[in-house]
């Protein structure tokens, strides 16, 4: 038994709407969920990102917000927080995460640089691609198989990054990055061993290492439940101790920060910030404020504490858990295990009468919302199909997913059985779905602005 740790204290209504509407605003956004109006969608599980509801604590410390431009309170207790959970001497606020990686990645990455990861996130892959460098993901085999059990599948292989570090000048390599929960790979957490061992063998050759850690507190929550020796460590000795092996952070905090904007950067030596000052101030701000208001600051600080409680991270756990085993119960095929933030469901194993390039993703991402309401995101060929440089062809992804993705302290348990039993219809008339063509594409991230036609 568990329920959610909190009681609701502010409530935002949810507009309902009919079949015959969500048909008609499917045709008027050209099967595009991306464009469809938030306030048209019942259940929003597009993205866990920014979407999180705050605390009544988090609302009061908003009004203790200090707003001046350099040194001002907020900022420290923002440092004070961020230092105490990471062990790290040196805390520069951003805007989100993606400021973090093109500060840091500006200064810190060259043309011709590689930077090896378990999976680099989309926006860090862009950044670092932007630079000129290759951004490379050295994720274990297992990972790729969906229903694979793997306590550990978002682990960067150790073998992989030995050769790779053996053949390469040790110069070409500025950083390591290691992003846990493993979001590219379904949120799947990296274990404490492996980030040990990763240090380990990057020291050998003087390469930092750095973690992206949008997730850490679903990721030691993991580590408690699933490593050995770690069952009677509390999580926040969990979190100091998986980022004792790191030279730096780069955070996006609108996930376990509990926040609806900002991140940070963390570093263990001041060379890091001296480095990254200039660019900081030219493009996101003075470094005390980052980008962020004042009461950003105090509402982030107060969401760190939160979210490193052990009642909440058992209770996000068991509830996603439980999620994907009532997903299963009712046929529909998931990624195994269940990752930290979100369910994926295995697209092209529930419409295998649906071709890659006629997108069958997409066609349960269309077919959730005009039977349900649900918003959720195709991460398949509409993400990822390339069009091939020689043969001119689209190719299809390896993968055909569509996520659910789930905000935090946002929807209650009744809100994901309502979602169980859209699934479970559509399950029994699955082999009535069809295809979609896209009618229109933009040249990068297509799947954004997309148009689609149904076949
Ligand atoms: C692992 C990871 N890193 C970086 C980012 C980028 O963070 P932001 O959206 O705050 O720019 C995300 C966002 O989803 C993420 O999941």
């Amino acid at each position: 038994m568990f329920f959610e740790p909190f009681r609701i204290k502010v409530v935002e209504p949810i507009k309902k709407t009919t079949f015959a509407q969500r048909e008609f605003y499917l045709r008027e956004v050209h099967y595009n969920l991306f464009n469809i109006r938030a306030e048209n969608v019942l259940i929003d599980f597009l993205t866990d990102s920014g979407t999180s509801a705050m605390s009544a604590k988090q609302w009061g410390a908003l009004m203790e917000g200090d707003e001046s431009y350099a040194g001002s309170q907020s900022y420290e207790k923002f440092v004070a927080v961020v230092s105490q959970m990471t062990g790290m001497n040196y805390v520069v606020p951003t805007h989100q995460g993606r400021a973090s990686e093109r500060i840091l990645f500006h200064e810190a990455v060259k043309e011709g640089d590689i930077i090896p990861s378990n999976t680099h996130f989309d926006t860090t892959r862009a950044n670092i691609e932007f630079r000129g460098a290759s951004a490379l993901d050295l994720v274990i085999d297992v990972a790729k198989k969906t229903s694979f059990l793997h306590p550990f599948k978002g682990n960067i292989d150790i073998e992989k990054l030995k050769i790779l570090l053996k053949k390469t000048d040790s110069k070409k390599i500025p950083l390591c990055l290691l992003t846990i929960t493993n979001n590219s790979c379904a949120g799947q957490p990296v274990s404490l061993q492996n980030i040990a061992d990763t240090k380990k063998l990057l020291s050998q050759y003087d390469i930092p290492l750095f973690i992206d850690a949008a997730r850490f507190a679903e990721n030691a929550y993991f580590i408690k439940m699933r490593e050995e020796g770690f069952q009677n460590q509390s999580i926040p000795d969990i979190v100091r101790k998986l980022f004792s092996y790191a030279d730096g952070i780069l955070m996006s905090a609108k996930k376990d920060g509990f926040g609806n904007i900002g991140g940070f950067l963390a570093f263990k030596e001041k060379k890091w910030v001296d480095l990254i000052r200039n660019f900081l101030i030219m493009t996101e701000g003075f470094p005390t404020y980052g980008g962020l208001a004042g009461r950003d600051l105090e509402a982030l600080a107060q969401g760190f504490k939160e979210v490193v409680d052990e009642d909440y991270l058992e209770y996000r756990g068991r509830s996603l858990e439980k999620f994907g085993s009532s997903l299963k119960s009712v046929g529909i095929p998931i990624v195994e295990p269940v990752g930290g933030h979100a369910v994926y469901i295995d697209a092209k194993e529930l419409l295998p009468h649906i071709p890659a390039l006629q997108y069958p993703g997409q066609s349960l991402v269309v077919e959730l919302y005009r039977m349900g309401g649900i918003r959720t995101v195709e991460i398949g060929s509409c993400m990822f199909g390339k069009v091939d440089q020689f043969t001119k062809k689209e190719v299809s992804s390896d993968k055909e997913l569509v996520r659910l993705a789930v905000p935090r302290r946002v929807y209650t348990q009744s809100h994901l059985e309502y979602v169980v039993d859209v699934l479970a219809q559509i399950y029994k008339k699955r082999n009535a779905l069809k295809g979609f063509k896209i009618i229109q594409q933009d040249r990068y991230l297509r799947h954004f602005t997309a148009q689609f036609e149904p076949l």
